[in-house]
């Protein structure tokens, strides 16, 4: 008997992937990887992806993020099957990379990470704008993200994350809407300038290197990243970060650098003791802009006892 997924076209693109679409109207968020789907196409995009990615990673990128592309032992040639990924993560950090039809409201992705679980997208994008990403991908998402995620110190700066957006939910509980925004603000904006576009110190002093999926999922961003004269390369400060809008689709003019994954974690406990102390509840205005559909699922999560 034909399956569902025999009579689908071979197709994980971006935005067009048939399968996608069927699994959302189903209200599915949490999903297989149907890895028979891939087309050549889309194999030939992570294909061109890597090898532009690849050369950059060896200059640029931080040592345990190499480390981790040895680990999980990616392959050049072809998407990763999320199963195998797994079996190599898993026993190292305690993570997992797990399959989603798309976005994950704000409350629900940062308690994945505390249950040690990565949303992961599974479409690719369209080989035709290779280093344009207006939304996560499964090159951003397992290139760029989950690398680092075999090092237990950074797989621990997530958990502490989930953690705090917990604490922040609880706080929700009895607070206004603004207050609740504001705190997610901070959220989303020091994960944006650590997890996604961090830098580093070098461990041994040599100078910079990336540890944020952003930079390290796009052969644009890492370059100008590292070394564009007309980036400004600022001391992680936490009262900064949480205060500093950010554009999606520009290049970014301005990152933070923390000296180690200590540190960072660090950062995050400060993140969450602010919380408590009411320091977040009115950061500065601008991006990012926080969703209804965010905003909701941390008031849900608080009086649901988060
Ligand atoms: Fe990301």
């Amino acid at each position: 008997m034909a399956g569902a997924l025999d009579l689908a076209p071979r197709d994980l693109t971006t935005g067009r992937a048939g399968f996608i679409e069927r699994a959302q109207s189903r209200g599915e968020l949490f999903i297989e990887q149907p890895y028979e789907l891939y087309s050549e196409s889309n194999q030939r995009t992570w294909r061109r992806l890597y090898r532009a990615l690849a050369g950059r990673w060896e200059k640029h990128a931080h040592p345990r993020f190499l480390d981790g592309v040895t680990r999980l032992a990616l392959d050049p040639d072809r998407i990763p099957r999320l199963a195998d990924i797994n079996r190599f993560l898993e026993p190292l950090s305690g993570l997992v990379a797990r399959a989603v039809s798309g976005y994950v409201p704000a409350y629900l992705f940062f308690d994945c990470l505390r249950r040690r679980e990565f949303p992961t997208t599974i479409t690719i994008r369209d080989g035709e704008w290779l280093d344009y990403l207006p939304e996560p991908d499964i090159f951003h998402d397992l290139a760029g993200h989950v690398p680092m995620h075999t090092d237990p110190a950074f797989a621990d700066v997530l958990v502490r994350f989930g953690e705090a957006a917990r604490t922040a939910a609880r706080l929700a509980r009895g607070g206004d809407c603004g207050q609740v925004e504001s705190a997610l603000k901070a959220l989303a904006r020091f994960f944006w300038f650590t997890i996604e576009f961090g830098l580093m110190r070098r461990p041994d002093g040599s100078g910079l290197c990336a540890y944020g999926s952003g930079l390290l999922s796009s052969a644009g961003e890492i370059v100008h990243a590292l070394e564009s004269p007309r980036v400004q390369r600022a001391p992680f400060q936490l009262e900064w970060v949480v205060n500093q809008g950010f554009e999606i689709d520009s290049l970014q003019p301005l990152l933070f650098v923390v000296d180690g994954f200590d540190r960072l974690e660090d950062e995050v406990r400060r993140l969450e003791r602010w919380l408590r102390a009411g320091r977040l509840d009115n950061v500065a205005p601008g991006e990012p802009a926080v969703s209804r559909e965010d905003l909701r699922s941390f008031l849900q999560a608080g009086s649901a006892g988060a």
